[in-house]
């Protein structure tokens, strides 16, 4: 099978060049990762017409040789930023960008001081995430896989719930799982949150144990071949009272809204709209206090973001996830999650779990 990452460096080159730079500066692993294949955590790449060049370490040179082709290497002397800035000035690097939402205030200064008076510093925010936005078909059969082990996973996971289980065990079983399913890990903090805690829309998991009645989110997300999956459940442990029931109804009711109107040409903002007017419907609005979602892919959250007044178009390709969700302080929390591909004429939902409330 032929590398995709020739093919992406040539896709960033034409921007690149439509930028009027003269190289790229990329100091994201992910970024890295996707254009180059290396996998090790301290770099930096240079893109520039035609040409990739890493700078590493020498924890690293074995793998840059062992996963890269068409790359070339470069020793690290002195800090990153000083070798890079070095590598500018002696290439006379006129234009050179940069990724403002990923380098510090501190590396700049020091990229400058290194390259000289003569390299112009271009802020270009986003240019390799406007790429990674758009998933190829290989990197979407990854995340269908990392989707269905999450999903496999959760449900896995709920007949633990018991109560005088802890918060603890049951996230520690999660990522138990999902190892031995094959991910290399979690994409992030697994979240295990009983009763009140559930209030909390990030909430680590912690010693305590569960009780009747309360509820239980779960939600957890697997790196599969470098892909991340991102799902949450609620379950509700007993018979749920009438009125979980319906704030379970509106939030699913909410997810629907949104999962539906997710197609390629629609606006992120639109999507957000669609899932809080059924929340408005139900009163429960203002107990919404995230965005709708996010882009997945090999970080579990890059672009585009599905909040109010997004003007970014979904695309073929994208993949996001779908994750209202209402809190209510010292009561606990409601949210479901799911990753939603779209396509050229529909969508696929990539996790495949049902959706229902679950009462234990
Ligand atoms: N599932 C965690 C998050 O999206 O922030
Ligand atoms: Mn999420």
């Amino acid at each position: 099978m032929s590398s995709p990452f020739k093919a992406r460096r040539k896709a960033l080159n034409q921007l690149i060049s439509h930028a009027k730079l003269d190289a790229l500066v990329i100091t994201h692993p992910a970024n890295w990762y996707y254009l180059t294949g290396f996998t090790g955590e301290s770099g930096v790449l240079i893109v520039s017409h035609g040409a990739a060049t890493l700078i590493t370490d020498g924890r690293f040179s074995t793998q840059v040789r062992q996963e890269t082709t068409f790359v070339r290497l470069v020793g690290q002397k002195g800090s990153l930023m000083e070798s890079t800035g070095r590598l500018l000035r002696e290439k006379a690097v006129k234009r050179a960008g940069f990724d403002s939402a990923q380098t510090s205030v501190a590396q700049l200064n020091l990229l400058r001081k290194a390259a000289g008076s003569r390299t112009k510093w271009i802020s270009a925010a986003g240019m390799v995430g406007t790429l990674r936005a758009r998933k190829e078909p290989s990197e979407l059969a990854r995340m269908r896989q990392a989707a269905i082990l999450a999903g496999d996973v959760l449900a896995a996971a709920i007949p633990l719930l018991k109560p005088g289980v802890m918060e603890n065990e049951v996230a520690a079983e999660i990522e138990y799982q999902m190892r031995k399913g094959g991910a290399s890990g979690p994409a992030f903090e697994t979240i295990v949150a009983f009763g009140e805690r559930s209030a909390l829309p990030h909430a680590r998991p912690t010693a305590k144990r569960l009780r009747k009645n309360e509820f239980v989110v779960l939600d957890l997300g697997a790196i599969l071949a470098h892909y991340c999956s991102d799902i949450t459940r609620t379950v509700y442990v007993g018979r749920a009272p009438a009125r979980v029931k319906q704030w379970y109804r509106a939030v699913l009711e909410a997810q629907n809204a949104a999962i539906a109107a997710v197609r390629a040409g629609v606006t992120c903002g639109d999507v957000d709209t669609a899932a809080r007017q059924v929340l408005a419907g139900y009163k429960l609005d203002r107990l919404f206090t995230h965005s709708t979602g996010h882009g997945l892919g090999l970080e579990v959250h890059e672009d585009p973001r599905l909040a109010r007044g997004q003007k970014t178009r979904l695309e073929p390709g994208f993949v996001v996830t779908i994750e209202p969700g209402i809190y209510m302080a010292g009561v606990g929390g409601i949210r479901i999650e799911d990753d939603v591909a779209v396509h050229a004429g529909n969508t696929e939902v990539l996790t495949r779990i049902p959706r229902d409330l679950i009462e234990l």
